[in-house]
């Protein structure tokens, strides 16, 4: 199907969070601290107030009544204590977004600083051992002998890999408009993943009741996991709305964005892998090396997919997390299977190389029975499929594995392989469908469209249910006054608001007119399985021996991931996350300014992500599945698994272009260079 809302986005016609009108709106403008740690001793808002068109300035100087136990992130000003540059610490409030602006650079602050440390290192003292990973796995798992299977193996690799901060940046910057209505109701429109959802959340930071807030985000910009939570701009619009008495407009500036939006951790990760004479794995050890804030504790679930992907005897995974003077990283795309792939799937790489073995073969040599640490069967489970299918597509057949060796002129030639994995879950969700005058059918679920096509896609899911044409049928969403349902994340959306749409609908054809649906007994029934969308990356690319640069000439993923509900909607989730980790492989990275804290690359002239000249063919197809034990639908999650492996599959390229193994990403030019061909 073609997006329903797709002449609207292309008109100008969808409305987004900050573009609603409202009677005597206002404008905030946030301040952000200029040091990583330490006090704020005073702010003197006077050089502020004296300015044109101000209204209000709100600081720690006058906290708000927050919940206790609010998100360390959205307890706007209630403490002195700055956890990281960048921190919002005031905001001015002015007729005007100029005035706002002109003034928060006049608000006087005083500090009283600390020395920071915001450097991740493999040997920071302060490494710890969180409880759990996200979202609540183990922190640590054991299996069998790991130095036994490392003393026997024939061949073994123990290299370390690294990820630097990488940063969403969705086209509708993080924004906000709230009103406060007379018998005391927040009206917000946020630009957020989950309507209700939010609604939670703002209703817990100001300590409401949640009827007394509603969220509203009919469009979203993009997200990619930095809308997933409630960001400080929502709570800081209502704390404006009700300080000066009338509705207040936010939008964060691209630089803000980087501050206060969340960040996707970095990464150093140790693998230590043993193979015997077949290629078959004796032991496999992988450790992360993570951060988090002062004030929050976020640990990236990164080597779990260890748990996941191969047989081995014997299996060791760990997560060490360090807390650093930064702001709480937080969800970007596949947020721990992204990061973690890239190193696993790049070890393997070099595994393969080290013991004589075409890449694709070791793979299929170490395809386990069940899922390798639990030993819980998989609900389905097509990776061979998925490597089979794209080495033929892709002429892998006709590849030398000699590295260094094809040249064109100045260009080196290679190609390179590697697995995705995303698991796939879903979350209770309501629905509500009844036939309105003139036999249409609609359908209310409080889900969110973050530009991934939810809308048509929940549309097509009621239309084939209730077997009428997806014209007939009519999807509102984005809505927290809506029936409930779960954030737009962790490719959990579809499954979960699906199953309610699928469950309402068959109520509604009992009833006649009016069906409700709620899938939490439903899903708490769920059967114990491994439950994981699979798939295989193939790259090929161009690296010049002059300018050092990479050119991706091509691209190839093959998925197995359920049942896709519609075809070209799937397409461009696939190849939209393929091209993320194509950015990821070649571009993206955040420096850390060492010195001042915070962040050095705060825009998109500084923060490269990849543009249509730097995809050349890029292609995604999929392998049917018949999983029954998943949903109604019979599909996993794909919002994901595009971008896991991306990384690895263009890394493992370079090195068979060049010879020359880049074990930190972003492989730039200058690294390329380090290299003398
Ligand atoms: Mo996505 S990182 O699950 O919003």
């Amino acid at each position: 199907m073609n997006r329903i809302e797709g002449r609207v986005k292309v008109t100008g016609l969808a409305t987004y969070a900050a573009e609603y009108p409202a009677e005597g709106v206002t404008y905030a403008y946030p301040v952000q601290s200029r040091i990583a740690k330490g006090r704020v001793k005073h702010v003197d808002a006077a050089p502020a107030l004296e300015l044109p068109g101000v209204l209000a300035v709100l600081s720690c100087e006058d906290p708000p009544s927050l919940a206790e136990d609010a998100d360390p992130e959205l307890a706007l000003f209630r403490s002195r204590d700055i956890a990281y540059r960048g921190q919002i610490i005031a905001a001015v409030v002015a007729d005007t977004y100029d005035n706002a602006r002109a003034a928060a650079d006049a608000v006087r602050v005083d500090y009283d600083p600390d020395d920071h440390d915001v450097t991740l290192r493999m040997d920071h003292p302060g490494l710890y051992k969180p409880d759990v990973v996200n979202p609540n796995y183990p922190t640590d798992t054991e299996l069998g002998d790991v130095e036994a299977g490392l003393a026997e193996a024939a061949t073994t690799v123990d290299v370390v890999y690294e990820t630097p901060v990488m940063h969403n940046n969705p086209m509708e910057p993080h924004a906000a408009l709230a009103y406060w209505d007379e018998d005391g109701r927040l009206m917000l429109y946020d630009t957020a993943q989950g309507s209700s959802t939010s609604r939670d959340m703002v209703a817990h930071t100001l300590g409401l009741p949640k009827d007394q807030v509603r969220v509203v985000a009919r469009h979203v910009g993009g997200g990619f996991g930095s809308k997933g939570t409630t960001r400080p701009q929502a709570v800081l619009a209502a704390l404006a709305a009700k300080a000066v008495g009338r509705p207040v407009k936010i939008a964060l500036t691209r630089q803000q964005m980087f501050d206060v939006t969340g960040y996707r951790t970095p990464t150093i990760q140790r693998l230590r892998l043993g193979a015997d004479g077949e290629g078959r794995l004796t032991a496999l050890e992988h450790v992360a090396y993570e951060q988090t804030s002062t004030i929050a504790e976020f640990a990236e679930q990164t080597a779990t997919v260890a748990r996941v992907m191969y047989a081995t005897p014997a299996l060791r995974t760990r997560h060490r997390l360090v807390r650093l003077d930064v702001g709480t990283p937080s969800w970007m795309r596949a947020p721990g299977e992204c990061p973690g792939m890239y190193a696993l799937e790049s070890a393997m790489d070099e595994l393969a190389y080290a013991a004589g073995i075409d890449p694709v073969e070791l793979r299929l040599r170490n395809e386990p029975e069940t899922e390798p640490y639990s030993g819980l069967p998989f609900s389905s489970r097509d990776l061979v499929g998925c490597l089979r299918e794209g080495a033929r597509r892709f002429g892998w057949e006709q590849r030398d594995p000699a590295p260094g060796v094809r040249r064109e002129g100045e260009w080196l030639i290679g190609t390179g392989v590697a697995s995705s994995t995303y698991p796939a879950r879903r979350r209770p969700s309501k629905a509500l469908a009844k036939v309105l005058d003139g036999g249409d059918v609609l359908v209310q679920v409080g889900a969110a469209d973050i530009g991934t096509g939810a809308r048509t896609a929940l549309t097509r899911i009621a239309a084939a249910t209730l077997n009428v044409a997806p014209e007939r049928v009519h999807v509102e969403l984005g809505d927290s006054d809506l029936p409930d349902g779960p954030v737009a994340g962790g490719s959990m959306g579809t499954a979960s608001w699906g199953s309610a749409v699928v469950r309402a609908c068959e109520e509604l054809v009992k009833d006649g007119k009016e069906g409700r649906a709620d899938t939490t007994d439903e899903v708490a029934k769920e059967a114990e399985l491994a439950r994981h969308a699979f798939g295989a990356q193939f790259a090929e690319v161009r690296v010049s021996t002059v300018t050092g640069e990479v050119r991706v000439s091509r691209l190839l993923g093959v998925f197995a991931a359920g049942h896709i509900v519609d075809a070209k909607l799937a397409r461009s989730q696939f190849i939209g996350g393929m091209t993320m980790g194509l950015g990821m492989a070649l571009m993206e990275e955040t420096l850390t300014d060492e010195e001042f804290g915070g962040f050095l690359h705060r825009d998109l002239a500084q923060y490269h992500v990849p543009v249509c000249a730097d995809i050349r063919d890029v292609e995604a197809v999929w392998l049917d599945e018949q999983d029954d034990a998943l949903n109604p639908m019979g599909s996993k999650g794909i919002g994901e698994i595009g971008i896991v492996g991306t990384a690895a599959a263009v890394g493992n390229a370079v090195f068979h272009a060049t010879g020359h193994r880049v074990r930190e990403l972003p492989i730039t030019p200058a690294k390329v260079l380090g290299h003398t061909f």
